[in-house]
């Protein structure tokens, strides 16, 4: 197969893109997201969460009990009807919005919570969003679609432009001095963050790992970018993959840690952290929350998903992941936001 040049395939090569620009258009984030806005508010309504609040302010526990909810589950749903400004939280408790208070809770003159509820959304599957806020049990988890997932790797393909800005500003260039640079890309679905690298940083080796139907849409991409032969493909599941020891001078996690709930998160990144050489460093990129949990909008909105859809996947916050690497051993860790976080294995000539 003919090469297409990285241009050719949607890559901006160049390196100068405004980082800012790592999320999707406006519109398409909107349009990709609007389901879940309305499962949430549909369960939300369901559940009855604005009524129990038009007293006054509460907190999650005496709303738990109220509602008869699990608190993690109810709190998932919370912090994203804070993201979406239906709710604001302060000092431990919840409160209505304006808008939430008038429309929503049934004791208000003008509500219509009803009318707000989609006739869409009133699906067997939906109807069990409920149910699992209700008992917090992970198990009865909704799975996604696997044909949404393929869309959203196609749709992002077009956002490898702005990534390669993301590794610019991390100084790639720079780093890939010695005689070979290695760097694994874990969960790499469609591979659209970093194989624009390998045709611009020549001593770079990559090794890219996902399941089955990810690596053979990577792999397709990375014969028509010609670079096919600088990259290792394993299909594997991440909890089966023995990555080398020392061996890797960059590790990147793109959207990959909100998958693990704490203890698998905390036993993925000492695995890292042994396959990393000495200085190495550990990347990850993806929604993060604000440490209040209450402003984030999209973010809050996926810990939502995550929960309703994974046995115990979230969107943590910075401080939470600096937690887990400190306790994997990391250092020199650095949040730079929106959605980026870096930290280094220990090098004992530096360090
Ligand atoms: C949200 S996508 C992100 C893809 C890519 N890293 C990016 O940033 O565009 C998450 C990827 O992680 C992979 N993944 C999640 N959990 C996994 C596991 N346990 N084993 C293998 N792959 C996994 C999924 O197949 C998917 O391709």
């Amino acid at each position: 197969m003919s090469g297409l040049s990285p241009k050719q395939l949607g890559f901006d090569v160049s390196g100068n893109q405004d980082v800012t620009q790592a999320h999707g258009p406006g519109i398409l984030d909107d349009i990709q997201w609007g389901t879940w806005r309305t499962i949430l508010l549909d369960t939300a309504i369901e559940l009855d969460v604005f009524s129990a609040l038009y007293g006054g302010p509460k907190t999650l526990d005496d709303l738990g009990r109220e509602l008869k909810c699990a608190p993690a589950a109810l709190a998932a749903l919370l912090d994203a009807l804070c993201g979406q400004r239906l709710l604001g939280k302060q000092d431990g408790r919840y409160r209505l919005s304006d808008a939430a208070s008038a429309f929503l809770a049934r004791q208000s003159p003008a509500a219509t919570p009803d009318y707000y509820r989609s006739p869409a959304s009133r699906t067997a599957a939906r109807g069990g969003v409920a149910e699992i806020i209700r008992h917090g049990d992970r198990r009865l988890a909704i799975a996604e679609p696997s044909d949404a997932k393929n869309a959203l790797m196609t749709w992002r393909q077009s956002l490898a432009a702005s990534f390669s800005g993301i590794w610019a500003r991390l100084g790639l260039n720079e780093f890939v001095t010695g005689p070979q640079h290695r760097l694994l890309d874990l969960g790499c679905g469609a591979g659209i963050r970093t194989l624009m690298l390998p045709s611009r940083l020549k001593h770079l080796r990559m090794q890219l790992v996902d399941r089955k139907s990810a690596i053979e849409v990577a792999e397709n991409i990375a014969r028509q970018l010609g670079i096919a032969d600088r990259v290792d493909f394993a299909a594997s599941e991440i909890e089966d993959f023995t990555p080398e020891r020392d061996a890797y001078d960059t590790i990147f996690l793109g959207s990959v840690i909100n998958y693990f709930g704490p203890e698998a998160a905390n036993e993925l990144l000492r695995r890292l952290f042994r396959s990393l050489r000495n200085g190495g460093r550990l990347v990850l990129f993806g929604p993060l929350a604000d440490d209040a949990r209450c402003s984030e909008t999209l973010p809050l909105l996926l810990d939502f998903q995550f929960y309703v859809t994974t046995p115990d996947g979230r969107v943590y916050t910075p401080a939470e992941l600096f937690g887990h690497l400190g306790e994997a051993g990391f250092i020199r860790k650095k949040f730079i936001p929106p959605m980026l976080i870096e930290a280094r294995k220990p090098d004992l000539r530096q360090d």
